[in-house]
């Protein structure tokens, strides 16, 4: 870590310690704790990043409760499509009339909505009750701005263009006592026509390796057997560090570190998935049998209007290889129905790829206009009747790919990890197989965060029903 980024951990601890006995004093005349509520949207990164915001207001001395009636309200915001931006305003909506109840609540907006010009103006406009807007950029600096807040009568705003220092050494709570998420870098330079990501994260930056090993070091010392590593584009890592690590290297290195069961990582572009990661993969005890590989679409035509940089073929041919080398490996992907120009030629090799690749799974969107991206002003925007037929129509081709492969592991016993109870049956927990499906068994609390071997005994599909074995 460099001074620079050292000196600014430093001086929020400082912010924290400020803004922790106004809390205090707060709570102190109200004769109550003050709570916190943080509704996340997104993805893994944003979930990451509310962990380390929840480990800031947990210090400042606020108590989580599940509702957002609570006296800090914090929402940490998405924009990948337009669906994730108009929840939120559905919450602001809500949050109001809490507020109105409680008009000592501060609420707070953060994520990458708010890395959006026109978003911030709207905010400012017509939603004048919130306190404190900020990006992507600074969330470190949540114990500072909340001290603004207090000391001024106006909302405050502090979005960043881009990261000036990656500021890491403050608390954090995780969800899960015995699995975390890892940033490996942030950003994206890849600047796919259809994506907002570029333009709300910043340019990809990575983390120094030692500064990674060091903090799975810690994770594992405070129980983690699992980490997943995060990032846009995780094949690109490393590539410009002053030393440059490729991610491969990178693998490698967490793989040594002692008792660590399990790594998982995400996502792959399979522009950049080297042949060097696929014997990593191969070799490795610990990586888990699981790669996210988006395509977006199975059309060599639409792939270049994308910039995704690689073929149909290009693609085939790397799910090939990784099947050779990797047999058990279970494959997932994005797909996006109804890009702009998407024909039902187009579509057809979309369907073709998901029946060729055989994924275990597919997360398919609709595609969403994003103001500020080339897609969005491409000619031949697809009306929304045509695309939700077609998507529709792939649920379905996916649905079937994906049960046949659950289904060809029924009768296995496998090491799965238990997370949590199942949701759906009191009396079962919920096992993490290595490539990623569920399994729900019968099983006690006490199983929670340990490696079990269980049963395969039933597909329902997506997931498993299984036992103790
Ligand atoms: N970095 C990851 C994806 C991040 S966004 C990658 O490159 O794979 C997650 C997914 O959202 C993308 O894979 C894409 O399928 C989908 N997505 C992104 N922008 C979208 C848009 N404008 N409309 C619909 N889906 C979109
Ligand atoms: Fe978006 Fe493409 Fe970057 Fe993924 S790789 S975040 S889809 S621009
Ligand atoms: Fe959404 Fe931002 Fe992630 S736009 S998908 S939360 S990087």
């Amino acid at each position: 870590m460099i001074e620079r980024e050292q000196a600014e951990a430093n001086r929020q601890m400082q912010m924290i310690e400020t803004c922790r006995e106004r809390i205090r004093q707060k709570s102190k005349k109200m004769g109550r704790p003050l709570t916190y509520h943080i509704s996340t949207f997104g993805c893994q990164m944003n979930f990451k990043d509310s962990e380390k915001l929840a480990g800031i207001l947990e210090r400042l001395g606020y108590l989580a409760v599940e509702t957002e009636e609570a006296d800090f309200v914090l929402l940490n915001t998405c924009t990948v499509r337009e669906n994730a931006n108009q929840k939120v305003y559905g919450h602001l909506g809500q949050l109001k009339s809490y507020k109105k109840k409680n008009p000592d609540m501060m609420i707070a907006l953060c994520g990458c909505m708010m890395q959006e010009q026109q978003v911030v103006t709207r905010i400012k406009e017509r939603y004048r009750f919130v306190d404190i807007i900020f990006g992507t950029h600074n969330i470190y600096k949540l114990a500072e701005l909340i001290n603004n807040r207090l000391s001024s009568d106006a909302m405050i705003i502090d979005i960043w263009n881009d990261a000036k220092e990656i500021v890491e050494d403050l608390p954090t709570v995780r969800k899960f006592s015995f699995k975390a998420g890892v940033n490996i870098m942030f950003g994206c330079n890849n600047f796919c026509s259809y994506c907002i990501v570029p333009y709300v994260r910043g340019r990809e930056r990575s983390r120094e390796p030692e500064d990674i090993i060091k903090e799975i070091q810690q994770l594992v010392s405070e129980g983690v057997v699992e980490v997943m590593l995060l990032g846009q584009n995780v094949n690109s890592y490393g590539k410009n560090l002053e030393h440059p690590v490729s991610f491969a290297q990178l693998l490698q290195k967490v793989e040594e570190i002692p008792g660590l069961k399990r790594i998982r990582f995400m996502t792959s572009h399979p522009k950049d998935l080297s042949e060097e990661l696929i014997q990593v993969m191969k070799h490795s005890d610990k990586i888990c049998r699981h790669l996210h590989l988006p395509i977006q679409s199975g059309s060599t035509r639409l792939l270049d209007k994308m910039n995704r940089r690689y073929t149909k073929e290009q693609y085939l041919m790397l799910v090939e290889r990784l099947r050779t080398a990797i047999p058990d490996l279970s494959l997932t992907t994005d797909i996006i129905v109804g890009f702009p120009g998407e024909t039902e030629e187009d579509f057809l090799e979309t369907i073709d790829v998901v029946k060729k690749a055989e994924y275990d799974s597919a997360y398919t969107f609709l595609y969403s206009k994003r103001t500020g991206t080339p897609a969005a002003v491409m000619e031949d925007q697809i009306p929304e009747a045509v695309a939700k037929e077609r998507f529709l129509r792939l649920l379905s081709v996916v649905a079937e790919t994906s049960a046949k492969r659950t289904a060809a592991l029924v009768g296995q016993t496998v090491e799965v990890l238990v997370e949590e109870r199942s949701e759906q049956d009191a009396s079962m927990v919920t096992g993490r197989l290595s490539n990623n499906l569920l399994v729900h068994f019968i099983g006690e609390d006490t199983l929670i965060g340990s490696l079990q071997n269980v049963h395969l005994d039933e597909s329902r599909g997506f997931y498993f029903l299984g036992s103790l074995a």
